[in-house]
């Protein structure tokens, strides 16, 4: 614990110093050459499952993921899971980009702000959506490949050389293989931590090959409490002795965090081996952590009941009735419920994690999003 922390603070020390010196050569610069500093337009380009979504299942595997989810913000289906926005979309907002197109949208997409590659159901390890992370990760080296060979041919609004090296590559994956191991497990710790390093060597070797592909600025998601989720209470029976002391399931916690101690790891040894990069882990585990234990400070009610779905008090969830299948309900008030399906944030919480991620409270080293592209 202490050694991390310390680490954490020199990686902090030491891209703060690089940071200043390169702003104050910026401003100096700035005098005599003013276009020369002005910076460079935020791109992202984003691997992962449901968490970041903007559409890919829906136009990869033409699952109709239709109304009531984007009831609230898009007032039709996009095949975002969730009443409204994802953080991916606020943190685009953030920047002033449009929200991402799937790579896989084969109508009209627009790849000017970056492209996302992250398939709901989507796993490092091959289960049962063909969209894994190396996967996604292939798709991204044809993506570029393609995309510079069109630029050269005369095409426009699409990312360059530069605009690629420039981009931000972000990655939030792995609570699936984490629950389909505790599922498999019938949810006993040992063997799904058994299976953790294989997880994370997917995303070590995803992280590898964007660099190869010239990345070089990295945002590492890690994953979230998922024994806090309303679908995850509502399926396995269980006792007090089996929850913690938000009431969250103490299993699912404790594998996801492991997950998360490896991650961050593997995040620092990367930053040794690419000196040249900017590798941030960001703790979403704490943000959506902080969402259930604190509810009420974030305006939340019934913090453990899905708000669309069937059966009411405890989970509001129910596998043959869940959000949008015949028989469903959804809660009042959107806005004041953590969990909109069971599983999936609503737009409501999302913004607070979105808000988080942007404080830089929970990044490792603490980079800004705008810093990214060299703006304060
Ligand atoms: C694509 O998005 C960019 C940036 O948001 C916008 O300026 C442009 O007009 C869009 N292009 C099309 C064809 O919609
Ligand atoms: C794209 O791929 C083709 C075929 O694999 C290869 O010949 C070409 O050099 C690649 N272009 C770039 C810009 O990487
Ligand atoms: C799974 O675990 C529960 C509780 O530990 C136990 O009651 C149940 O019999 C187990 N089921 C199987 C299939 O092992
Ligand atoms: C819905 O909940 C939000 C968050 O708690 C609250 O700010 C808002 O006033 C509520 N709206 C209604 C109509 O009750």
């Amino acid at each position: 614990m202490r050694s991390e922390s310390s680490g954490r603070e020199m990686g902090c020390v030491r891209f703060s110093q690089q940071f200043v010196l390169l702003s104050w050569i910026c401003a100096a610069l700035s005098m005599f050459t003013p276009s020369q500093c002005s910076h460079m337009k935020p791109i992202l380009i984003n691997f992962g499952d449901s968490n970041s979504d903007t559409g890919g299942i829906l136009a990869g595997a033409g699952l109709p993921i239709g109304l009531p989810h984007g009831i609230t913000h898009f007032h039709k289906g996009t095949g975002r899971l969730g009443n409204g926005r994802l953080i991916i979309d606020f943190l685009c907002e953030h920047l002033s980009l449009s929200y991402l197109s799937p790579y896989l949208d084969s109508l009209a997409p627009n790849f000017t702000s970056g492209v996302n590659f992250a398939v709901a159901g989507a796993t490092t390890l091959p289960q049962f959506v063909p969209f894994v992370l190396d996967v996604q990760v292939r798709q991204f080296i044809h993506f570029k490949n393609r995309s510079l060979e069109l630029l050269s041919q005369g095409s426009k609004n699409l990312i360059n050389e530069e605009g690629f090296r420039n981009s931000l590559y972000m990655i939030d994956i792995g609570q699936n293989d984490l629950l389909l191991a505790l599922y498999a497990s019938n949810l006993t710790y040992q063997p799904v931590i058994e299976k953790i390093p294989s997880f994370l060597d997917e995303i070590k070797l995803a992280v590898q090959n964007i660099y190869l592909y010239g990345g070089r600025k990295f945002l590492i998601h890690n994953t979230g409490p998922l024994g806090c989720a309303p679908k995850e209470l509502a399926l396995h029976a269980h006792d007090s002795s089996d929850l913690d002391r938000i009431g969250c399931l103490r299993v699912h916690n404790d594998v996801a965090k492991a997950f998360n101690k490896g991650l961050r790891s593997i995040c620092k040894e990367l930053r040794l081996v690419y000196k040249d990069a900017t590798i941030v882990y960001l703790d979403i585990y704490t943000i959506k952590y902080n969402l259930f234990a604190k509810y009420k400070k974030f305006g939340f009610k019934d913090p453990f009941m899905a708000c669309c779905g069937y059966g009411g008090h405890p989970n509001n969830y129910n596998v043959k009735a869940t959000c949008g299948q015949p028989g469903y309900n959804i809660c009042k008030n959107v806005s004041s419920s953590i969990v909109w399906d069971g599983v999936h944030y609503t737009e409501a919480a999302n913004h607070v994690v979105a808000k988080g991620i942007l404080s830089t409270q929970y990044s490792t080293p603490p980079v800004k999003l705008e810093q990214f592209w060299g703006s304060a």
